[in-house]
């Protein structure tokens, strides 16, 4: 036997006991010829009083197995900072497991930041600190909390392949050449989406999967080009079937796992409501500092710019009066960074009447009622966008969140979910020449909207739904199409000829001859939700070995 008990869970209670434990050197201290360490185990860590003259050779984190007694610690020793501070291991002998080199970066986690690179050169060190594997400790119960959700309603866990054939949710593929066949490759599932949907063909009604995704995009704090999904998909279901077991499983792991009780039903707006309130599909919605349309505010305003433009929207910015030229200029560095235009301003003075930046262009009237048209208040900025409608209103959602951020606004805690639904089917391509989904071509359009589908693509809404924490987006879904000839059509949209259908996804047409059921579902960004529950920065601290930001693994 190694070991008797845990290192982190011996109490005031064991003193007396006879203990062997096993773990390694978080710490030593000479203290006059008596050597004490703290030993450290995946429990916590607890200090060892060596005898005298022992211990000389030890150093930090060598493996140890160590036999003693537990002792209660002498009056004032005690370290109430310590779940073990109330007492001791008096020492009888050890053995050395193994031996550790000097470490390339101090352990402790008071030691100066580290670079990055450098801590996931050595994750493994880096996973001793007790900060790193707290946020992995949480992520495991937040798993186990989602899955008894899951079993609790009768879903099966299937496993679905990763050498497959590319399913499309917008991203490159990563391929893998076959070598059996040269010239072939399979392409890693950017989800396990047209898998589910043949699972509901196959008649299993209720599936889940904590599945890996691969995904070759620019990277970003929440991206990773491979991370997980608690993908979901059931037939026979309405939209708010899904959402209610959405909530379902997010309100099981804040109340089991973070002691918080939410709210349900969460909040809903429709993605129209979301652009044109915060200029985003995924707003944060725990402040204000919502977009003012000024589009017919200014419809016959003699300053060019805005008169021409399709849509001009204000944001108003809590103090930001008070921002100097050079914060000024800044902005306008940050908005061209962007590929914006720059940032048109005005400031709002002490009494009340807007000066600087645009005010020039604007007329007398035009000027003195923005405070109103706006609700910016004496001290206040005032800032504009405009140009086509969806692109204004996004540069005006961005605005929002960096402003809110500079000045303060934006606050560091809350748990603000919302359903965003309602989503349009397509979008323009980005040279604007076709149109491609929102969410994923399987996606279904609301029934009133089916007529539509291919005469007016940009109108018709899709019965889809994601869920967004704190301004992240942390999962989407939608019910599906389970009709060839709408999903046809739906390909036909996106500028597949039915031979290219036929070639790429023949395989789903063809399942949806045998008796399709109505079907939907959703997916979770599991490192997300994991993220964002532990308080974590960046997905990256709830990955055991995540890449870094130019896609290595050190
Ligand atoms: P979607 O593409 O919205 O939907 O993905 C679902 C959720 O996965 C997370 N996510 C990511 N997390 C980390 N790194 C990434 N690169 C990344 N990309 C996405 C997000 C997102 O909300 N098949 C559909 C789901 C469905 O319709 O059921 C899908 O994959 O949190």
């Amino acid at each position: 036997m190694i070991r008797t008990h845990e290192s982190g869970r011996l109490r005031a209670a064991d003193a007396g006991t006879e203990v062997l434990l096993a773990g390694w050197v978080a710490s030593r201290r000479d203290h006059g010829g008596v050597v004490f360490i703290d030993l450290r185990d995946a429990s916590g860590v607890v200090q060892c009083v060596l005898r005298e003259g022992t211990g000389g050779e030890l150093r930090s984190e060598f493996c140890l197995r160590v036999v003693g007694e537990v002792s209660q610690r002498p009056e004032g020793n005690e370290n109430p900072d310590l779940a073990t501070g109330d007492i001791e291991i008096t020492v009888s002998s050890y053995d050395i497991l193994s031996t550790s080199d000097p470490l390339p970066f101090p352990l402790d986690e008071h030691a100066p930041d580290i670079s990055e690179e450098r801590r996931l050169q050595y994750r493994y060190l880096d996973l001793r600190r007790a900060s790193v594997a707290d946020a992995l400790k949480l992520r495991s119960r937040i798993t186990s909390a989602a899955r008894r959700v899951m079993d609790a309603h009768g879903f099966l866990d299937v496993e679905t392949p990763y050498l497959t054939r590319s399913t499309p949710e917008g991203a490159r593929d990563f391929l893998v050449p076959v070598r059996l066949q040269p010239g072939s490759w399979y392409a890693l599932p950017q989800s396990p989406q047209l898998f589910k949907q043949l699972l509901m063909v196959g008649g299993l009604e209720r599936y889940y999967q904590f599945a890996r995704c691969f995904r070759d995009e620019d990277f970003r704090a929440d991206r990773q080009p491979e991370f997980s999904q608690l993908d979901i998909e059931m037939s026979f279901c309405e939209q708010d079937d899904v959402i209610a077991l959405a909530e379902e499983i997010l309100t099981a792991v804040w109340n089991d796992v973070l002691d918080v009780q939410l709210t349900t039903p969460f909040p809903r707006m429709t993605y129209g409501e979301a652009m044109r309130r915060y200029g985003s599909d995924k707003p944060d919605t725990r402040f204000a500092m919502e977009l003012v349309d000024l589009t017919a505010y200014f419809e016959s305003t003699g300053f060019k710019i805005f008169a021409s433009s399709e849509h001009v929207g204000a944001v108003v910015v809590p103090g930001g009066g008070s921002y100097s030229r050079r914060e000024l200029d800044g902005w306008n560095e940050w908005s061209r960074s962007r590929g914006g235009k720059g940032v048109a301003y005005v400031l709002v003075g002490a009494d009340g009447v807007p000066t600087g930046g645009i005010a020039k262009n604007l007329g007398e009237q035009e000027l003195a009622g923005l405070p109103a048209a706006t609700g910016a208040a004496a001290g206040d900025a005032i800032f504009f966008q405009a140009g086509p409608k969806s692109a204004t209103l996004e540069a005006l959602g961005a605005l929002r969140l960096a402003a809110a951020r500079d000045r303060g606004v934006l606050p560091d805690g809350g748990w603000n979910f919302l359903w965003v639904t309602d989503a349009p089917m397509f979008e323009p391509t980005s040279d604007g020449a076709g149109w491609t989904s929102v969410h994923h071509p399987f996606t279904r359009p609301r029934a009133e909207d089916e007529a539509i589908l291919t005469e007016r693509p940009g109108e018709a809404l899709a019965v889809a739904y994601d869920v967004v924490l704190n301004g992240s987006e942390i999962g989407g879904g939608s019910l599906r199409i389970h009709e060839r000839e709408l999903q046809q059509k739906v390909f036909s949209v996106l500028g597949l000829s039915e031979d290219e259908a036929r070639a790429q996804f023949g395989f789903l047409l063809d399942a949806f001859r045998f008796g399709p059921p109505p079907h939907g579902g959703i997916a979770f960004g599991w490192d997300r939700v994991s993220m964002l529950a532990a308080g974590a920065g960046s997905i990256r601290d709830v990955i055991a070995f995540p890449k870094t930001a130019s896609g290595g693994d050190p």
